[in-house]
């Protein structure tokens, strides 16, 4: 991450609150990836950070992207991404994003055996399996799980690639992603392992999707994902990181608007869950770094502007009393940060900047109010 020094001069610069990445620390996570990973081929699940320059930046290193929605199809078909670059997943996908995919060429994860039916002949398929196992990870992260709405049950898999194959789409091979922030290595382990286990003919990918841990160990999740394509007789390993590749290289940076005590000690900040939604929505917790010096320490409460009791960017931490004015950033929120922002309370999104070669870059300017009410407006009606 970047200094404390450049970080403060981020705030003073851009205002708060801000977006700060660090360019150098995306390229550092692709390359542990790499070293993991081998000749595995990377698609960033771009729900993490859909910013264009962080997609530029991990497409100029051979990176393609994994799109579950059509606005992320959209973003990638700005990009001018080839369909080899592209995997088309998500359990509800739009006609849209049908057409769309099918005419890049891109690779279509299927959810359910009835999707067999909505791609067309010839297209590229993988097949997503629920492998159905509890893992290490809050339960709305967990998506492997028997209860969890995605992927084909393991007892139907082999049919499915059956139907698929008479329907004429090409079955590249099979799919699994078990969650998100899966601290286990052991838990990636077991689910490859039954994937391992189908019989589905002959098949040349085996995607292990996402998941990792910011601390996970890579060469241990790699290890596994290679003895299960093995067994499979795969011959490509495609892996989907989010988190993993962008998570380290942002902060949120907030400044204090005041101190208050009711029945707790808050330090109430000019961000909340409308800029960083995962504490409230996981009870996730965020580094923090104090940009100031401080008084004495105390342990406070990071509340945010919000009329909601919950709005917290974090609790009992333990920080040197700040004054108002004073600038805290919350570390590891590249991932799922601005990208789960929202406009609730017509608050107009933070800019997001990059530090790269030694020189901040904007990279999506401040919303003005009118940006967030824009869409309620009459346009002129535009023609399709
Ligand atoms: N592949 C698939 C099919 C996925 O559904 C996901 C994430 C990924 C890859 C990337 O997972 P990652 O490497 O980032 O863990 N909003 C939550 C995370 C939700 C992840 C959803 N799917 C959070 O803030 O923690």
């Amino acid at each position: 991450m970047l200094s404390p020094a450049l970080l403060q001069d981020a705030a003073e610069r851009f205002g708060t609150p801000l977006y700060v990445y660090d360019a150098a620390e995306i390229d550092g996570a692709l390359g542990r990836v790499r070293a993991a990973f081998g000749d595995a081929r990377v698609f960033y699940a771009m729900k993490a950070n859909s910013n264009f320059t962080i997609l530029e930046r991990l497409r100029a290193r051979g990176v393609g992207f994994e799109a579950v929605s059509p606005g992320e199809l959209a973003r990638v078909r700005h990009l001018g991404c080839a369909g080899s670059e592209v995997i088309v997943n998500g359990p509800a996908k739009t006609r849209e994003e049908y057409e769309l995919g099918q005419a890049m060429g891109a690779t279509f994860v299927l959810d359910r055996l009835s999707e067999v039916a909505l791609v067309a002949p010839g297209t590229a398929v993988l097949l997503r399996v629920n492998p159905a196992l509890d893992v290490s990870t809050h339960d709305h992260l967990a998506t492997g799980a028997a209860k969890s709405k995605f992927g084909v049950r393991l007892e139907d898999v082999e049919r499915g690639v059956k139907l698929a194959r008479e329907a004429g789409l090409v079955v590249r091979g099979l799919h699994v992603h078990i969650g998100s922030a899966i601290r286990e290595a052991a838990d990636f382990g077991m689910a490859f392992e039954k994937l391992a286990k189908l019989d589905v003919g002959t098949i040349d990918v085996l995607d292990v999707g996402g998941g990792w841990g910011l601390d996970a160990d890579l060469s241990g999740i790699a290890s596994k994902a290679r003895q299960a394509r093995d067994a499979l007789g795969a011959s490509e390993l495609w892996v989907e990181p989010g988190r993993y590749l962008v998570a380290r290289s942002g902060a949120l940076l907030t400044r204090v608007v005041g101190l208050k005590q009711t029945g707790r000690s808050f330090v109430i900040v000019d961000a909340g869950m409308t800029e960083l939604m995962r504490p409230m929505l996981y009870g996730a917790s965020h580094p923090l770094l104090a940009l100031y010096a401080g008084g004495t320490e105390g342990v406070f409460d990071l509340a945010g502007p919000a009329c909601e009791s919950g709005d917290l960017l974090a609790s009992n931490v333990t920080l040197p009393t700040p004054s108002v004015g004073d600038a805290v950033a919350v570390l590891e929120a590249g991932a799922y940060g601005a990208a789960m922002s929202s406009t609730y309370l017509s608050r107009s999104r933070p800019a997001e900047v990059m530090y790269d070669a030694g020189a901040w870059q904007v990279i999506r300017r401040r919303e003005r109010p009118e940006d967030v009410w824009r869409a309620e407006l009459a346009e002129a009606p535009t023609l399709a």
